[in-house]
């Protein structure tokens, strides 16, 4: 479905797949097809892979407040946001319509990481420079172009402190290994097969919790694509063949971690027969859960400072000042950092939630 400019205007009164940022002014007149023509007046084009997945939809909120904080005073900005829905061929189309229609930037989410080179060329024919986001293309695609960047995180620094996390709390209670073999017990639930988060998180947590001492013992693993319900369903059937035997659930994600929870609650096991489980993300229903203690702990996903990097990159690009105040790693890679989240800290994450 093709949206001209006046539709993205209306959607600032909440009308869904499209919000303006106003940072000054909305952006006077135009029509789909319409270039802007001053450095002033920008139109910047997002497409995300799924907008209901939990990270990304709080990555995009904390995206819209952080854009319209960079261009105050600056620039007057008007973003259209296009959800994918999990189809590449979707997203293709979407940039094509997003250049269309005038848009000086792009900020892709990628549905298959593997798969951007017509996303390039269509914006390289247009000389629209892109800002890749959480969803790593792979390098060799990066170097396609000297118009690409990356805002994201690395994967593996959240699965050594997801095994951190999970290795201080097994060591300081021996009743984790509750049927006292000297060895943990341990499912995996994994996010989206060839995505960067999934196996790297699940190797370096699974490693690191080795290199602690710990002996383990991996009963099963099931994919279950970040998504809570998925993670449901995939534990109920671990659940199904292990019964009581699994002591530790490592998930790619709060989501997920909060699925198997889930799934532990529709049994009629009680708090003696339940795992420890870990996250990462720290959303808000994962910090909330850090807090209950439903999980021990969590990673966090850095959404403010990834928000905030995509945010400077915009208005750099756009303005043409500011590139050099940017931390890039091989001129086109931005990695914000994770930070551990336990029970003792997770109020100030929920804090910085907040504040952003
Ligand atoms: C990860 C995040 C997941 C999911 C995924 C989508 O970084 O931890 O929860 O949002 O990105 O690409």
């Amino acid at each position: 479905m093709k949206n001209d400019w006046g539709d993205i205007r209306k959607n600032v009164l909440g009308l869904a797949g499209f919000f303006a940022l106003v940072a000054g002014a909305l952006l006077a007149g135009g029509c789909a097809g319409e270039r802007a023509e001053t450095a002033g007046n920008i139109r910047v084009g997002v497409t995300c892979y799924d907008e209901s997945d939990t990270f990304i939809s709080e990555l995009l909120d904390c995206f819209r407040e952080e854009l319209a904080e960079e261009a105050e005073g600056r620039a007057e900005i008007a973003v259209a946001v296009r959800d994918a829905a999990g189809s590449q061929r979707v997203q293709d189309d979407q940039v094509a319509e997003l250049i269309e229609e005038g848009c000086r930037i792009l900020l892709v989410n990628l549905v298959d990481r593997a798969d951007p080179s017509e996303i390039i060329d269509l914006a390289r024919e247009s000389d629209v420079p892109i800002i890749f986001f959480n969803r790593e293309p792979v390098a060799e695609d990066m170097l396609q172009w000297d118009r690409l960047y990356y805002v994201g995180a690395d994967a593996r620094q959240s699965g050594v402190m997801q095994g951190e996390l999970a290795a201080d709390v097994i060591l300081s209670d021996p009743a984790i290994d509750r049927n006292r073999d000297g060895r943990i017990q341990y499912v995996v639930l994994e996010g989206e097969p060839g995505h960067q988060d999934a196996i790297i998180r699940t190797e370096s947590a699974v490693d690191t919790l080795k290199s602690s001492g710990i002996e383990l013992e991996k009963l099963s693993w099931r994919n279950a694509n970040w998504n809570r319900a998925q993670a449901q369903n995939r534990m109920a059937q671990m659940i199904g063949q292990y019964r009581t035997q699994i002591e530790l659930v490592l998930a790619n994600n709060d989501d997920m971690a909060l699925g198997a929870v889930d799934a532990y609650g529709k049994t009629n096991y009680t708090e003696a027969n339940i795992p420890v489980f870990f996250g990462i993300d720290g959303t808000e229903v994962g910090l909330e859960a850090v807090i209950e203690g439903t999980l021990r702990a969590t990673v966090y996903n850095d959404k403010e400072g990834q928000a905030e990097a995509m945010a400077k990159l915009v208005l750099a690009l756009a303005t043409g000042q500011g590139m050099d105040e940017l931390e890039f790693e091989k001129e086109q890679y931005i990695y914000l950092p994770y930070y551990k989240v336990t029970r003792e800290n997770a109020e100030e994450f929920q804090a910085k939630g907040a504040d952003s």
